[in-house]
């Protein structure tokens, strides 16, 4: 521990499918400014493995990232992917802080779907409950002890102080909303294994869902509808996506069942957030992830709902030299996790 504390600053941590990211940020107040962010690729396979050996290839990816990129910090906040947690909002009676933290953990275990024991908990309370005046809103999230503490021996064991573990979409609506909004915003996350939506209002999260449906699974619906081999389908997919003027509609036809998994979610979610808090309204959807880049996928969100869509942009809410204006943006979709988790006040 560090007696001036910040002095040693800490690293924003993304171990996602495709790859390891990492950014830094130094300073205090709401813009935060860049140090350095940098980025590994990884085999899906290795980071989708929980086999020993595959860990070790993935613990041996970090060191080589934090090594090539001068990482002086041994202090990460980390990234959870969002499939491994589970996040809910629940209305619970208002009570003392200390009756309310011991009432929580008394209903979370009919609330979360693993045994409490074997779950790392946390909630946050995020305001008053819309539907009844006697009970205050709460975010409430777990994880499974087991993967936490895989996690943290892997950090551990190259040396690194994890600070904080956050869930992906909590890291990523950091980033990509303006710090100064109370309009409610959806931000959509299309990764390669799996998109995930975040409804943000008043700064506190108000519905989070992972859906197992990303890029990988766009490719794969190519490769089976057009029969067409795997490189093939990713050169189609990435090129012409939801176009429907290229190779006469094909490649829409080929993948639009699967890109409307995800509509459908989006939709579930818009309508279960209109229900629950009946004066407000979405402002807009922002999409954001390696996989939004899909040509003409925020425009057939924006026609579906009849609402603006976005693309987010992982540094709005980071100071950087004009110059590097155009670089940052290129990386702006794979960065969103780590830059949110850089952007913790800690
Ligand atoms: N033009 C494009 N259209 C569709 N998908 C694309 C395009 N360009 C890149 N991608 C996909 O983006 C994916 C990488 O996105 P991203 O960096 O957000 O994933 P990730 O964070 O590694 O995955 P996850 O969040 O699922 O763990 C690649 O797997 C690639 O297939
Ligand atoms: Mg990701």
């Amino acid at each position: 521990m560090s007696i001036l504390s910040g002095v040693s600053g800490f690293i924003g941590l993304d171990i996602g499918t495709t790859a390891i990211r990492l950014v830094e940020l130094k300073g205090s107040g709401p813009v935060k400014v860049l140090v350095r962010y940098a980025s590994i690729p990884i085999d899906p396979k290795i980071s989708q493995s929980e086999a020993q050996a595959d860990q070790q290839k993935l613990s041996q990816a970090i060191k080589d990232l934090l090594a090539e990129s001068h990482v002086v910090t041994r202090n990460v906040a980390v990234g959870i992917p969002s499939q491994k947690v589970f996040t809910t909002v629940v209305d619970i009676d208002r009570l003392p802080p200390a009756e309310l933290a011991k009432s929580i953990r008394f209903q979370a275990d009919s609330i979360i779907p693993t045994p409490l024991a074997e779950s790392k908990i946390d909630w946050a309370m995020t305001g008053d409950s819309p539907v009844d005046k006697t009970k205050v809103e709460v975010l409430l999230s777990s994880v499974p002890n087991e993967f936490v503490e895989k996690r943290l021996d892997m950090l551990e064991s190259i040396g690194l102080n994890v600070i904080a573990f956050e869930p992906d979409n909590l890291a990523i609506s950091r980033s990509m909303l303006a710090t100064d909004t109370s309009l409610p915003q959806m931000v959509v996350d299309m990764g390669s294994t799996s998109t995930d939506l975040v409804i943000v209002m008043n700064g506190a999260p108000k519905l989070t869902r992972s859906i197992p449906t990303g890029s990988e699974a766009l490719i794969r619906a190519a490769m089976q509808n057009l029969n067409i081999d795997a490189t093939q389908a990713e050169q189609f997919v990435f090129k012409f996506g939801l176009s429907k003027d290229k190779l006469e509609g094909q490649i829409h036809q080929g993948i639009i069942g699967t890109v409307d998994i995800l509509i459908n979610e989006i939709d579930k979610s818009l309508k279960f957030f209109t229900s629950r808090y009946q004066d407000s309204k979405i402002d807009r959807v922002i999409v954001t992830g390696g996989a939004s880049a899909l040509p003409e996928f925020p425009l057939y969100v924006a026609n579906k709902f009849g609402i603006s869509v976005e693309i987010g942009n992982a540094w709005r809410n980071v100071s950087f030299a004009a110059d590097r204006q155009n670089e940052l943006l290129a990386v702006s979709n794979h960065f969103g996790v780590a830059a949110g988790l850089a952007e913790r006040q800690e």
